[in-house]
């Protein structure tokens, strides 16, 4: 958009700007600028506005997108047109991503290079590398607080080793995936300990405070993230004497985002890693960007508009780079980090899909769909052209993080249901033989979160401790079942490494005194390749799964309507144990592929007359996951214990 006040800055800033700059060919950089400095005006206005030295940040973020532009290498550049034109790569049905730690999964950046058949044998094309950068010795909550953005932590690699991770990701069409940390730093980080030496400029790009007067102001209304072992959100530092705000642990340092020079960094830093080869990047814990005294400090308008900046800037130096949103919110707010419009205030293409893995887990404790089906109903409708994670555990703790007010619409009393399934995933409940952990009790909310392997708290972890034969087997349907509800549904199925060979729950962490704090590490494995051999094996448990998984992704990237265009109609059956969707050709308007998920440990059927025009099948049904015809009696179909099918109507 043309818009004169805008268009003058932009005129004054090209007219300054370093002759380093000025000498180069940026043709698509300008073009790009000019598309996009409206909105990126507009928003740092907002932002930083009543500033007196407004024009001077102005002049700072755009010399540094353009400095980045600079020292983009020329593949990405070619990458970024080739997507531009591809503009719904990410969207495609083709992907199928895994997250890991290096260290767990390959010891170092070189190991995870020398293991990138792994990801092809099993149809992984996008491998999300959790952080890597240097972090305080010990208490590093798991490389979530960096101590230096752009160092690799020597204990898995270097700055080449990444390149050359990178490189060989490129050449086998393996997507990678970085995170950027953008809403604190370690308090070992340069701009903590020029803080604490008492430079203002960096005491500035934190909140401080001499006094408890404000962080006591912030309290009345923030919740704690880690009560037991964090519990509240500022912490007194002896040699700044200063209150310093740490959301997280207490050696998180939450940035301050009123600060331009904040922002212009971090910026730099997103495009910094954008340089070094990353297809996406995961900014992690987006939802508490902004700091309003009075409020939870989650959510707040200011974060999404700091986002739509981040964006916008992104476009301009690295368009073929996409975000993914980590905002593990409640749903509706979940959406909002995809932004408000597609073309004049996007976000993030990507977010976590929070409130499905949170309902899959419940369909998982009750054996039934009540609150799934009732929770995907509510699901609020997201922008086009952006996309879901869908996963079914992540490195982090699962939290129940759905709509007390569909709770209360499947008729469970929304705390005693929620009771239920701490109880239930902790084993503490008669009939469950779920091997979770508690994470993060609140004794004075009574809220908890939990943790776990896939494989322990779906049950595998007891039924091979007891040696039943056929608990092994429906702990492993549930496995698959869990896994063909995120590849089905619409989005970007993330795996979590160690759950394609069953990984159970690993108790060393309680060993580890910087762990052992902290029932994360629970789930937080090595891998152990000898078990990862197995899966070769017929007839052990990760040879189920693995191939299993194996097909599932295979056949998942020949279905075109899997691919995220908005096209899942959800359809509501009489049977509570099942959940039923329809993914359809969009331009077509053709019903193509019937999900149907049994989550009890029952055989259920549905009657195919009930499913309306999606039911209304007058040519012999399919399953295209195990490419034969499901089991059908006078119209009713059956679906075994923990069972499901992609249903394909064959012509
Ligand atoms: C993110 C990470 C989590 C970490 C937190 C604080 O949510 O996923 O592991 O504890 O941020 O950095
Ligand atoms: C909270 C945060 C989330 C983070 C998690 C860490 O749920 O919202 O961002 O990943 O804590 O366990």
């Amino acid at each position: 958009m043309y818009e004169q006040v805008s268009h003058t800055l932009l005129n004054d800033i090209l007219n300054r700007i370093k002759p380093e700059i000025s000498e180069q060919d940026l043709r698509h950089f300008y073009t790009r600028l000019g598309a996009n400095f409206y909105g990126i005006h507009s928003l740092f206005k907002r932002l930083y506005g009543n500033r007196d030295d407004f024009a001077q940040q102005a002049q700072h973020l755009v010399e540094t997108m353009a400095q980045q532009y600079i020292k983009r290498p020329e593949k990405l550049r070619q990458l970024d047109l080739a997507r531009e034109k591809d503009y719904n790569w990410f969207l495609s049905q083709q992907l199928v991503g895994m997250a890991l730690y290096c260290k767990g999964f390959a010891s170092t950046l070189h190991g995870l290079q020398e293991r990138l058949h792994y990801f092809q044998e099993l149809g992984i094309n996008l491998v999300h590398v959790m952080p890597i950068l240097r972090c305080p010795e010990g208490s590093s909550d798991g490389g979530y607080a960096v101590s230096d953005f752009r160092e690799i932590n020597p204990e898995v690699g270097t700055l080449e080793d990444l390149q050359a991770l990178a490189a060989e990701m490129k050449k086998r069409d393996i997507l990678l995936v970085l995170d950027v940390v953008v809403n604190h730093t370690s308090n070992k980080h340069y701009w903590a300990t020029r803080a604490k030496a008492g430079e203002k400029k960096y005491q500035e790009y934190y909140y401080t405070f001499k006094t408890r007067n404000i962080p006591d102001m912030f309290e009345q209304s923030m919740p704690e993230v880690f009560p037991e072992t964090a519990p509240g959100n500022f912490t007194w530092d002896e040699e700044m004497n200063r209150w310093v705000m740490t959301v997280f642990n207490d050696y998180q340092w939450d940035l301050n985002y009123s600060n331009p020079a904040v922002f212009i960094d971090m910026l730099n830093v997103v495009l910094f890693w954008a340089n070094q080869g990353a297809d996406i990047l995961r900014l992690d814990a987006v939802a508490f960007l902004w700091k309003k005294i009075g409020s939870t400090c989650q959510n707040e308008r200011e974060a999404h508009l700091l986002l739509q900046l981040m964006k916008d800037c992104c476009q301009v130096t690295a368009p073929g780079v996409v975000f993914i949103a980590e905002a593990i919110v409640g749903p509706v707010e979940m959406v909002k980090y995809f932004g408000e419009d597609a073309v004049i205030a996007k976000e993030c293409e990507i977010a976590y899909n929070a409130t499905y893995m949170a309902l899959l887990w419940d369909a998982v404790a009750t054996k039934n769909a009540r609150l799934l089906n009732q929770g995907i109903k509510n699901l609020p409708v997201k922008l086009e052209r952006a996309t879901w994670l869908n996963y079914i555990r992540c490195h982090d703790d699962i939290g129940l993080g759905f709509d007390d007010r569909d709770i209360l619409l499947c008729n469970y009393e929304p705390s005693s249901h929620r009771k239920f399934l701490i109880d239930y995933f902790t084993g503490k409940f008669d009939d469950s033989h779920a091997r979770g952990l508690p994470f993060g009790e609140n004794v004075k909310t009574g809220d908890a979160r939990i943790s776990g392997s896939l494989a322990s708290l779906a049950g595998l972890e007891y039924a091979m401790e007891i040696g039943d034969a056929d608990a092994i087997r429906d702990a492993t349907k549930l496995i698959l079942l869990l896994h063909a509800m995120i590849m089905s549904f619409g989005g970007l199925p993330l795996l979590y490494y160690g759950d394609e060979i069953g990984t159970l729950n690993d108790d060393s962490y309680r060993d580890d005194p910087y762990k052992k704090g902290d029932t994360r590490w629970v789930h937080r494995p090595s891998i152990d390749w000898d078990k990862a051999d197995r899966r070769n094996t017929p007839g052990t448990v990760e040879y189920e799964i693995f191939t299993a998984l194996k097909r599932m992704i295979a056949v998942r990237k020949e279905i075109g309507v899997f691919a995220d265009f908005n096209n899942r109609e959800l359809i509501e059956v009489e049977n509570p144990h099942l959940f039923v969707f329809g993914r359809y050709h969009l331009q077509k308007r053709q019903k193509e592929v019937l999900v149907v998920a049994n989550f009890s440990n029952k055989p259920q059927h549905l009657n195919l007359d009930d499913l309306g025009s999606w039911g209304a099948k007058d040519r012999p049904l399919v399953d295209l996951y195990r490419g034969e015809s499901p089991d059908i009696f006078k119209n009713s179909l059956v679906i075994p214990a923990f069972g499901f099918y992609w249903l394909y109507e064959m012509i």
